[in-house]
């Protein structure tokens, strides 16, 4: 496995993520916080470590690309990469499959799926012993620099992890690149660990790269983020006719994002209970007012988003 991390202390991080906790382990370019991709309430907790005030989309990880192929619809040229680069320092976003069973929330809702095979050797016994997919942002604290060494790990993040692997410094020490394969040509989405002209190589052509005018955008503002169809209220007290409610706390409605008041459960079943309300094909959505501590900021952000007016449609 690793000089630095033994197989039992493997099987042990993969009972905590099975159970909804968090470790943290190491990957080839950073240290990642892992938790549970298919359980809501697990990456939820994720954002909430994190303190992140937006639900930007997580990475996906998963142990080859035949698990890859279960979550993704992989057009030729991505599977191209991914059948040159896995396991490595790359990230390629493809639309996520029908029957796909990572949480909405890791995705922020979008219906693409960003995807990762790490190559450490600890990362990749971790994702075989877990036989789940799983979510792994650089594990620090929303804002600051990404960790490569358990250290940076512990100093940033504490107790608010379960279990650290401490796999070392990591070899590479930047992020993945990412690559996107959603609309007619493949895009550069963030540089990184494999330099774009390895994968230009690859693909026999250059690479369109993201940009807002000269700007490079990061990739979590580049996705077009999910909106319903219905119209949302926002901070709606109680529910009109006509519409749909949207609950929680002691506002009940028509689903309830958390009837106890809890901010982690509400940002878990946020997207999951957006889209069921959606799909009944009402016009009109009211939200309950969420408070705008904690994770309650993420959540007021994404509604902001999801309330505001649409470019296309
Ligand atoms: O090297 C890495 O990729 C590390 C290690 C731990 O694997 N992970 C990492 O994750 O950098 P994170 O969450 O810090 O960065 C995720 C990036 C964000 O910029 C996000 O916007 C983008 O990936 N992303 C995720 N899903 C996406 C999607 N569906 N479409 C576009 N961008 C996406
Ligand atoms: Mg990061």
């Amino acid at each position: 496995m690793s000089p630095l991390v033994n197989a039992a202390e493997i099987a042990e991080a993969a009972r905590i993520l099975r159970d909804g906790g968090l470790v943290a382990f190491p990957t080839e370019t950073v240290y990642g916080l892992g938790a549970d991709a298919t359980s809501d309430r697990a990456v939820a907790r994720v954002y909430e470590a994190k303190g992140r005030p937006t639900f930007n989309p997580l990475i996906v990880h998963v142990p080859d690309l035949a698990a890859a192929e279960k979550l993704g619809e992989f057009p030729a040229p991505a599977r191209r990469l991914a059948e040159v680069f896995w396991p490595g320092p790359l990230t390629i976003v493809v639309p996520r499959r029908k029957d796909c069973p990572v949480s909405l929330l890791a995705s922020a809702g979008l219906p693409s799926l960003a995807l990762r095979v790490p190559a450490h050797p600890i990362a990749q016994g971790l994702l075989k012993a877990v036989d789940r997919p799983v979510v792994a942002p650089s594990a620090n604290p929303s804002g600051r620099m990404s960790p490569t060494t358990a250290a940076h790990v512990r100093a940033g993040l504490g107790r608010k992890v379960d279990l650290i692997l401490d796999g070392g410094a990591c070899r590479v020490g930047v992020e993945s690149t990412i690559v996107g394969f959603l609309g007619r040509e493949p895009q550069l989405l963030r540089p990184g660990g494999i330099v774009r002209e390895d994968i230009e190589r690859v693909m026999g052509h250059r690479l369109a790269t993201a940009s807002a005018g000269d700007a490079p955008v990061a990739p979590g503002q580049l996705e077009s983020h999910y909106a319903p169809h219905a119209a949302l209220r926002l901070d709606a007290e109680r529910r009109r006719s006509g519409e749909i409610y949207l609950g929680f706390g002691k506002r009940d409605g028509d689903r309830n994002l958390s009837p106890s008041g809890d901010l982690v459960e509400a940002a878990a079943n946020l997207f999951r209970m957006l889209h069921e309300l959606d799909e009944t094909g009402t016009k009109s959505i009211a939200v309950a007012p969420i408070p705008h501590e904690g994770l309650g900021e993420a959540i007021n952000d994404r509604l902001r988003r999801a309330a505001a007016p649409r470019s296309r449609e």
